[in-house]
């Protein structure tokens, strides 16, 4: 007995915008935000010999023309962006929608550029006081005993509590805004083939056009 036929089609982004900016920030409200990481991105970097390396960090602020990202000076990911400032940040968004699962994902490639702290020293003073601590006791990526890290850790806690260390940012802790040249976006719905446009920047405008998946 034959079974059921299976669903298909091909998924199609409409109301296309000229700037990849408006559809990135129309997805970005649009993701649920109440599922955990959907603020996250995949950051791409690599050494000058093209040896890649890839971790998620949190999108710190979206711009009307590029992404900013926060992290440790004396990080891995820093020095590879200071020999090598060419990037690419990857989105995932999968949520249910009206019953079906709509798959986003979003490519960008470009430039990173640190950012002069005045212009985000906000975001620092926002985080919570795990994040500011951790900022004090952690040097990203270096070998650590946990227990100087705990006792590293309480020290501080109790200075803050007593009023006597105020966490402000300390000179490590900085922010690097991606400049795209390349922004990408797939979408799909339900058992349809994906829709993609790629976005190009040609001499500082923005040219899109629809590729395959
Ligand atoms: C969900 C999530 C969000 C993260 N956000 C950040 C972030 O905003 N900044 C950061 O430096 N590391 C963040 N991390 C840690 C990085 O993934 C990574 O472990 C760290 O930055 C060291 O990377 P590197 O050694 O390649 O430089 C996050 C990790 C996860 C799982």
């Amino acid at each position: 007995m034959q079974g059921k036929t299976e669903e298909t089609g091909i998924f199609q982004i409409k109301n296309i915008p000229e700037n990849p900016f408006f559809l990135f920030t129309k997805w970005y409200h649009e993701r649920q935000v109440k599922n955990i990481g959907t603020n996250v991105l995949c950051l791409s970097t690599a050494t000058k010999d093209g040896k890649v390396s890839a971790r998620n960090v949190v999108l710190r602020r979206l711009d009307e023309d590029g992404f900013v990202i926060m992290t440790d000076n004396r990080s891995k990911k820093v020095s590879e962006m200071r020999e090598n400032p060419y990037a690419a940040m990857t989105f995932l968004w999968v949520q249910e929608v009206d019953g079906n699962v709509q798959v986003r994902q979003v490519r960008a490639e470009g430039t990173m550029k640190e950012l002069p702290i005045d212009n985000w020293v906000d975001i620092y003073d926002r985080e919570p006081l795990y994040c500011k601590i951790r900022a004090y006791v952690c040097h990203q990526g270096q070998n650590v005993e946990w227990h100087d890290l705990k006792a590293h850790h309480d020290e501080l806690y109790g200075l803050f509590v007593e009023g006597k260390h105020k966490l402000e940012r300390p000179d490590h802790v900085r922010s690097f805004k991606m400049d795209p040249t390349m922004i990408e976006f797939y979408e799909t719905e339900g058992d349809q083939i994906a829709d993609r446009l790629l976005y190009r920047k040609d001499e500082n405008e923005w040219k899109m056009t629809r590729i395959a998946a």
